[in-house]
């Protein structure tokens, strides 16, 4: 088979959401030397991974720059890739709804994710990935320099924490993580509360506490 072939193969694969294989040799501009947001965005679009030739827009970041709360969910969804904006769909929706709860909205707060580009198909990230962004990630908190950081679902946190544990197990519970010197707090995930409201109620609690954290006067 020719080389092209392989290729073609291989992103079909990705396209139906197998493609931890192509990630082998995947090229990262280093992240040490980035000192500003714009450098960010250049070196992330720069990373050559197999999701962004399936996806239509890089999705950055949105929201204050000079936060105390930065939101970090997982990785954009259609409507998300489209506009080139994070929770913009029907997570997003949700999660403005508990925001303003607290007397919070996306003027105050930042938001990103893990990963910039739509897997296909909305699958889940995979482990590559994770790992292939998450010096990104380390860098844009340290850029935000946000007092607290929200981890939303399942796989933000165990990506931001590198741990193994569940979402159930470490959801509203202050923790840290080496390299970030703001408070972490793992919640879940907006679309999972779409799927189970009974919920909605632990997430609105795990808010509070945020929302406590961070007095009224003192948020930007
Ligand atoms: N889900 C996420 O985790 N991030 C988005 O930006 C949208 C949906």
């Amino acid at each position: 088979m020719e080389k092209k072939e392989v290729v073609e193969v291989l992103k079909w694969f990705s396209d139906m959401g197998v493609s931890d294989i192509l990630e082998t040799n995947f090229s990262r501009p280093s992240s040490n030397k980035i000192s500003t947001l714009a450098e960010l965005k250049e070196a992330m679009a720069k990373v050559d991974i197999s999701i962004k030739h399936c996806a239509t827009n890089m999705v950055f970041g949105m929201g204050n720059t000079k936060a105390d709360i930065l939101l970090l969910g997982e990785a954009p969804g259609a409507e998300e890739d489209k506009q080139g904006l994070p929770f913009v769909g029907q997570s997003g929706q949700l999660l403005d709804k508990v925001l303003a709860d607290i007397g919070l909205d996306r003027t105050k707060v930042y938001i990103t994710n893990i990963l910039p580009w739509r897997p296909p198909g909305n699958r889940t990230p995979n482990t590559q990935e994770v790992a292939l962004f998450r010096p990104y990630v380390l860098k844009h908190i340290s850029l935000i320099n946000p007092k607290v950081v929200v981890c939303l679902g399942g796989t933000s946190t165990k990506a931001l924490l590198q741990t193994t544990d569940g979402i159930m197990k470490l959801h509203g519970r202050w923790t840290t993580t080496k390299g970030i010197s703001a408070k972490i707090m793992p919640t879940f995930h907006p679309a999972y509360l779409l799927r189970s409201p009974s919920q909605k109620r632990e997430f609105w609690r795990d808010f509070l506490l945020v929302r406590e954290e961070i007095s009224t006067d003192q948020v930007n």
